[in-house]
């Protein structure tokens, strides 16, 4: 799978309705040209999803879903299934820290989460990182490492192929207070030696990882240049066309 290219991936979270998405997205399409570099996802909120589906060039952009439900069908008011988002989400965004920690994902519900977007076509995102707490006990690699075997438990090498793994360290996420280079070179070796301990060197050489955070137009390329890092998930800097834009350029730079 394409470590070859940079992986962008903008989480507009609870921001933009049906009608400013569509303009959204036409406004980065003028401005984003096409790259064989680097892929660029965004991940609209559920509501917008369908219709940016129906208007976006996939060329350009790919569309993930923010969150999904792991069942396929059945009486489960208000959610929504990987099998209902099959076709029109490329990625799913799973486990993200405002899952886990506002609304009380489990790691449980999270495994089965990826495990359903697999079943349906759909490519995980599998996001883990520490809290403040949790660095401030010197348990960064712990949660890492216990977040990465839950998530990919009964994931085959095969299924590894089609898995992004995100490092976003919830102290980091829409706090400005971004995470030093040193922070994410240490967790991803951390993800990387997991993942060759689980599934061998060829499949740790082979995942991409992400890096979230605080990202901003001046800080991508730092993270960008970092040993193992594949690409960003941002979230407050993907809902600015400018700096979203100058994100992406960023990545086709680094990429050549
Ligand atoms: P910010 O870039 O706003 O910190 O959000 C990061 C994030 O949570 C992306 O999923």
């Amino acid at each position: 799978m394409a470590r070859d290219k940079k992986l962008i991936v903008g989480n507009w979270k609870m921001n933009l309705n049906t009608h400013e998405a569509s303009l959204y997205l036409h406004t980065l399409a003028d401005k984003v040209p096409v790259r064989r570099d680097v892929e660029v996802v965004l991940a609209p909120t559920l509501l917008a999803l369908q219709s940016l589906s129906l208007q976006v060039n996939r060329r350009q952009f790919k569309l993930a879903v923010q969150n999904l439900y792991w069942r396929d069908h059945g009486a489960f008011t208000g959610e929504v299934s990987a099998t209902q988002l099959r076709g029109v989400a490329d990625y799913a965004v799973i486990g993200h820290s405002e899952r886990r920690h506002i609304f009380h994902e489990s790691e449980r519900d999270v495994r089965q989460k990826v495990q359903a977007a697999i079943r349906n076509h759909i490519k995980p995102i599998l996001c883990i990182g520490e809290t403040a707490r949790e660095r401030a006990d010197g348990e960064t690699k712990e949660v890492i490492h216990d977040q990465l075997i839950s998530g990919l438990a009964n994931v085959t090498s095969e299924e590894l192929g089609d898995i992004t793994i995100a490092y976003e360290p919830v102290w980091a996420i829409g706090t400005g207070n971004n995470a030093l280079p040193d922070n994410v070179t240490e967790a991803v070796k951390v993800i990387r030696d997991q993942i060759k301990y689980l599934h061998g060197p060829k499949a740790a050489n082979s995942i991409r990882v992400l890096y979230g955070g605080s990202v901003t137009a001046d800080s991508a390329a730092d993270y960008l240049a970092l040993e193992g890092i594949d690409g960003l998930l941002v979230g407050g800097a993907s809902l600015d066309a400018n700096a979203f834009t100058a994100v992406i350029e960023k990545a086709h730079k680094r990429a050549n």
